[in-house]
């Protein structure tokens, strides 16, 4: 099947050839992101593949409708940036990756948690500056500290699992619990409940209209005053602007982000030489307890290698007319 890839980087044209070695596809890939402007690249492709920040929204849809697209391919767990009810409208099938390594995303959240906590980030700078000293350093034991997980799905349950063998006491908000978690120490209870109780706060839901802005400034003045705030997850759980305010009264003590809810913009894409219009995220970076990466989690050997495995069995069962494992319905 021919394929277009939109908002492609180096690895993904690595690993998708890898999984392509028999050449039962053809790619084309293009950097670019899919958007409105973008659909007349298309030539004769029936599918496209495409990424977290792609604009898969409903007047991309009617074009790529048009251009006589059947299928989208996303490269990825999250589809909160697809319009649902306009691909089914269109006829257009939709197939992502539900799952590809949970750890890798997982163990990026414990990443930014430790890195944060014992500031690396600045004790690797110091120690290069022939700077020996401690002082502001100081971090704070993760063993018997309260970790709330809001979201154990694939990455939250692993993420409960890591925290928990570091010995921690762990409470969890799901719509549905897991039993398999619980009988791992797992304590199931309400998100207020979370929100007073934690130190640690980690984000592993996904983005939808009822946990958009879950973190406002309604639940952040129930949090614990120092509380540190980790989200893997998508940008769009947390109101940045009001997080923001809380950094500036001390009431979050560390934040660590992998997503942003403006990446669209910026995420991917090197703008070292440029000056960034966003304020909000240049803020961010002012505060010494922030650490942000650019939606790294899924960025391992592992994920990678499952992410295009997986595309491409999807896009396999598309084209032989079977049924879709992966498919995203309305
Ligand atoms: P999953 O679908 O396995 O788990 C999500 C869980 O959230 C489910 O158990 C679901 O019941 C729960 N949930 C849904 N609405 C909720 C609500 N209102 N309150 C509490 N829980 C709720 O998804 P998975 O694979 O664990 O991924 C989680 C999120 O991580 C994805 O939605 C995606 O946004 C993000 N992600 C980030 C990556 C990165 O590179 N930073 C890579 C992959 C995923």
């Amino acid at each position: 099947m021919d394929i277009l890839f939109f908002s492609t980087q180096p690895y993904d044209k690595e690993y998708f050839n890898k999984a392509n070695e028999q050449g039962a596809h053809r790619f084309r890939f293009l950097e670019y992101p899919l958007n409105e402007d973008n659909t007349a690249l298309i030539k004769d492709e029936r599918a496209v593949c495409v990424f977290v920040n792609d604009k898969v929204n409903a007047a991309v849809i009617r074009q790529l409708k048009e251009k006589g697209i059947r299928l989208i391919a996303l490269r990825c767990a999250g589809f909160n940036n697809v319009d649902l009810k306009a691909a089914a409208e269109a006829g257009i099938r939709l197939v992502r990756v539900p799952a590809y390594s949970p750890h890798a995303v997982a163990e990026h959240a414990v990443a930014l948690l430790l890195a944060l906590n014992r500031k690396i980030y600045k004790a690797y700078n110091r120690v290069r500056d022939n700077n020996f000293t401690l002082s502001g350093l100081e971090g704070f034991d993760l063993y018997g500290k309260t970790v709330g997980v809001i979201g154990t799905g694939n990455i939250g349950a692993v993420f409960c699992r890591i925290m928990r063998g570091f010995g921690c006491r762990v409470l969890a908000h799901d719509l549905y619990s897991n039993e398999d978690l619980e009988k791992a120490g797992v304590e199931y209870s309400s998100v207020d409940s979370i929100l007073s109780s934690s130190d640690i706060i980690s984000l592993h839901c996904p983005l939808t209209p009822d946990t958009k802005h879950l973190v406002n400034w309604h639940t952040i003045v129930k949090m614990k005053p120092g509380v540190t705030l980790i989200n893997t997850s998508r940008g769009g759980l947390i109101d940045t602007k009001s997080v923001v305010e809380a950094l500036k009264t001390g009431h979050i003590g560390g934040l660590g982000i992998d997503v942003y809810e403006q990446e669209e913009q910026l995420f991917f894409q090197n703008f070292s030489g440029t000056i960034i219009q966003d304020d909000v995220l240049s803020r961010l970076t002012t505060f010494p307890n922030v650490l942000i990466t650019a939606h790294q989690g899924f960025f391992t050997r592992e994920a990678l290698t499952q992410i295009a495995e997986t595309t491409l069995q999807n896009i396999n069962s598309f084209e032989k007319n079977e049924a879709l494992l992966n498919e995203i319905k309305l």
